[in-house]
């Protein structure tokens, strides 16, 4: 191994600031002199999405065919961490085969709503099993040599205004909630970069954020690996490198460049502020500079996306129709089967390298398509149609789900309904007196008003290539279904914790409820939701018993009672009651997916350590435990408690928080960190408010018009492409028009109209 001080030692300054920013959208120059070739990274994370020519972070480019495994939304149901440990890895060899050093992934940010237009790419509502499942993805892939990116750091909750909206949220939402789950991915999962996020936190862009990028992540947690910048995140370049922001991304980043070359000149930034960025970019090429490529086999790598898939299926409802019976007689229902939907647009999007539909799985049964699947409209020809294919049949496969258009990077959801078109599809079998089994292809969780009419209800979420065989698994009862929701289901919009507070036309986006989020919200409230965190159903049943309780684990006995094989994934849940604070009800602290066969019992154990117990104390600025008799219970999901008992466990008796949590501006020590406005335009400007201005349109104004003529239409997509490109900031306008505008310049005309100079 070369040495890496010696090699940034002998580089010049030019070479140390070029190594700064990305060679190109997907590159990290290398260093010539020393022998070291640029290594590619790309996105991911449920795939490799290698692009060859036209870089567009907004995956509307082409890739190279690789294997598009579930993504995080599916992944996260199976709660089994060789999952995610078993996709990565399989990740990891199609970056060796391709040349790709780096993947960009994953992403594990808490879902704060279930509207975030990304949903799809994250894991859960819950910090610890995000962070788990996270922290195995990266095992995964890291064990084959290959570098992961854990993003996006931190906060970045919501699509809208993403890259100039400021999250506010209080310390200990901050530190339980939205910096949990990097935590323990960082601490248990090491991986080699980290992707900064391009929300302000708190009134402070991530990228030039010092305590998060520098006092929490490295000081703190320990990661010694790389830190970039999300693909236009970066404030300010100088601020940044001192913050502990190592490379830009994409590059070249020929402004910001001038600026880190003047800073050097005029002593803002010294040779070791940029030495400590330069070593982590040099570490880096050298380790990628280990790996000899090799081919990957792509049968094999299906099979791990289809045993991925029917690992995490989520089993809602069932009256025993399900498993399918080989002498009955079914109907398919829903275009959604042929035309499935089975990954998010956005940068994730993956060109697979093949396609099981679910249609393909079941050639023998007659087919209606139920359903415009662009728009998920319905007509009554069609509807007659289904019904007229269902009757006579013992039962009707009926999919819906989300069309694409619905969910993608950029923007969010506004609201939680299905297309009317399907609902109104699914009520109308019912009326008909049809048995109708109904799977759900989305991204994130829809309300669904005919639940309790229906015979079965199975979540697939986003599936992957192979979501066509994996449902065949699961139906068939080859695979019996194990998988649990790692969200909440809400029964409507209105009931979620941030409704009000999420993707308005605010750029502070306040955090009022706090670690209020999820079923912590829910529990909280005693509110009914539709289905609950931690909550799915099996071809069997289990019973729990025999809690045994010690310092360091709890044990129980776990048995299948009824008459398939299967997995039961128990969950430990941690609440003390007679806290002096406010705290969730109950806290998952720990799981275990155990197979069982029919009739087999075993005694399963769960550790329990300090971290069980703690909550964020914002006067000892850490994670301490009160004092107290700690209820432990064991479930089958979050409201289904199985065994309880308790443990006495010391700590303090005087755990301090700030204000009240009904209150949320009395959770901050001062006033709410706000964004400022100082009426002048600068980088960060939206462009919907430069064009306010009379500087803003007529410098911008050729930009707006490029906007209209390439979204113009009132379809649900071109609407949410032109609200997100009329709200990037000045210097994020090279994602709507190509080359984007030279931002000084462009600035410096807006308010030299302006007259606000
Ligand atoms: C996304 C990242 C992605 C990057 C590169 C950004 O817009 O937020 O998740 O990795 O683009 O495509």
């Amino acid at each position: 191994m070369k040495d890496v001080d010696e090699i940034v030692r002998r580089m010049s300054l030019d070479e140390k600031i070029a190594l700064m920013t990305g060679g190109d959208a997907w590159h990290i120059s290398g260093v010539p002199s020393a022998g070291l070739s640029p290594i590619m990274i790309t996105d991911g994370p449920h795939g490799l999405r290698k692009q060859l020519e036209g870089a567009d972070n907004l995956g509307q480019q082409e890739s190279v065919p690789a294997t598009c495994y579930p993504p995080a939304c599916l992944m996260a149901s199976s709660w089994d961490e060789d999952v995610p440990y078993m996709v990565g890895q399989a990740l990891g060899e199609e970056c060796i085969a391709e040349d790709v050093a780096v993947v960009l992934g994953p992403g594990v940010n808490t879902k704060r709503s279930p509207l975030c237009g990304r949903c799809f790419e994250y894991y859960s509502e819950d910090p610890y099993l995000s962070g788990k499942m996270g922290a195995s993805f990266i095992r995964g892939v890291e064990r084959t040599g290959i570098g992961t990116s854990l993003k996006h750091f931190a906060a970045n909750s919501q699509e809208r205004m993403r890259m100039s909206g400021n999250s506010v949220v209080d310390e200990r939402a901050l530190r339980e909630i939205y910096l949990k789950e990097f935590e323990i991915a960082v601490k248990e999962g090491h991986p080699s970069t980290v992707m900064c996020s391009y929300n302000r936190v708190d009134g402070m862009f991530s990228s030039v954020n010092r305590w998060l990028l520098t006092d929490v992540l490295r000081d703190e947690w320990g990661f010694d690996g790389l830190v970039m910048s999300d693909w236009g995140a970066m404030s300010e370049r100088v601020d940044a490198i001192k913050a502990g922001l190592d490379l830009e991304m994409p590059g070249p980043a020929e402004e910001n460049a001038a600026k880190v070359r003047a800073a050097m000149e005029d002593g803002t930034l010294s040779m070791e502020d940029l030495d400590m960025c330069v070593k982590r970019i040099v570490s880096l090429l050298l380790k990628a500079s280990d790996v000899v490529k090799r081919p990957y086999d792509k049968d094999a790598h299906h099979d791990v996306a289809r045993r991925a898939a029917s690992s995490s299926f989520v089993l809602l409802e069932n009256n025993g129709i399900l498993p399918l019976k080989k002498d009955a007689n079914y109907a398919l229902i829903g275009s959604l089967a042929d035309r499935i939907r089975y990954q998010g647009a956005g940068s994730s999007r993956i060109n697979p390298t093949r396609l099981d539909t679910i249609r393909d799985s079941f050639p023998t049964f007659d087919y209606a398509i139920g359903y415009d699947p662009e728009t998920g409209s319905t007509t009554d020809e069609l509807i007659d149609e289904a019904i007229s294919t269902s009757r006579g049949k013992d039962a009707s496969i009926v999919v819906i789900g989300l069309p694409d258009s619905y969910e993608a990077e950029g923007f969010d959801r506004r609201d939680m309904d299905l297309p009317q078109g399907q609902v109104r599809l699914v009520e109308a079998l019912l009326d008909a007196g049809c048995h109708v089994a109904v799977l759900v292809l989305a991204g994130a969780p829809v309300v669904l008003p005919f639940s309790k009419r229906v015979d079965a209800l199975l979540m697939c979420y986003l599936g992957g290539q192979a979501l066509g065989s994996a449902v065949s698994d699961v139906l068939t009862g080859r695979v019996n279904p194990s998988g649990k929701l790692a969200e909440t289901f809400p029964l409507r919009l209105e009931d979620t914790p941030s409704y009000g507070n999420f993707s308005t036309d605010d750029l502070d986006v306040l955090y009022r409820e706090s670690i209020f989020v999820g079923y912590r919200y829910y529990d909280r409230k005693a509110m009914p939701v539709a289905y609950e965190f931690g909550y799915g159903r099996s071809y069997t049943t289990f019973a729990y018993s025999d809690l045994e309780i010690h310092a360091d684990h709890v044990a129980f006995t776990l048995e299948n009672t009824g008459s398939f094989d299967g997995s039961e994934i128990a969950q430990l849940y941690v609440g003390l009651p007679d806290s002096r604070i406010p705290r969730a009800l109950r806290e998952l602290r720990g799981f275990r997916k155990v197979f069982l066969r029919a009739g087999e019992k075993r005694r399963v154990s769960i550790p329990l350590t300090r971290d069980s117990f703690t909550y964020y104390d914002v006067v000892d600025k850490a994670f301490l435990v009160e004092e107290g008799e700690y209820e432990i219970g064991i479930g089958a999901s979050s409201r289904d408690i199985r065994l309880k008992g308790s443990l006495h466990v010391d700590g303090t008796t005087m755990p301090h928080v700030r204000g009240d949590i009904d209150d949320f501006e009395s959770l901050f020590d001062g006033p709410l960190p706000l964004v400022k406005n100082t009426g002048k335009m600068d980088m960060d400007t939206m462009l919907k408010d430069a064009l306010k201005t009379p500087g803003g349109r007529a410098v911008l104004g050729p930009v707006a018009d490029a906007i209209d003529r390439d979204f113009p239409s009132d379809s649900e997509h071109d609407r949410a492409f032109r609200q997100m490109c009329y709200e990037l900031p000045i210097r994020g306008l090279w994602m709507a028009v190509p080359g984007g505008v030279k931002v000084g310049e462009t600035v410096g005309r807006i308010n030299e109209i302006n007259g606000t100079m």
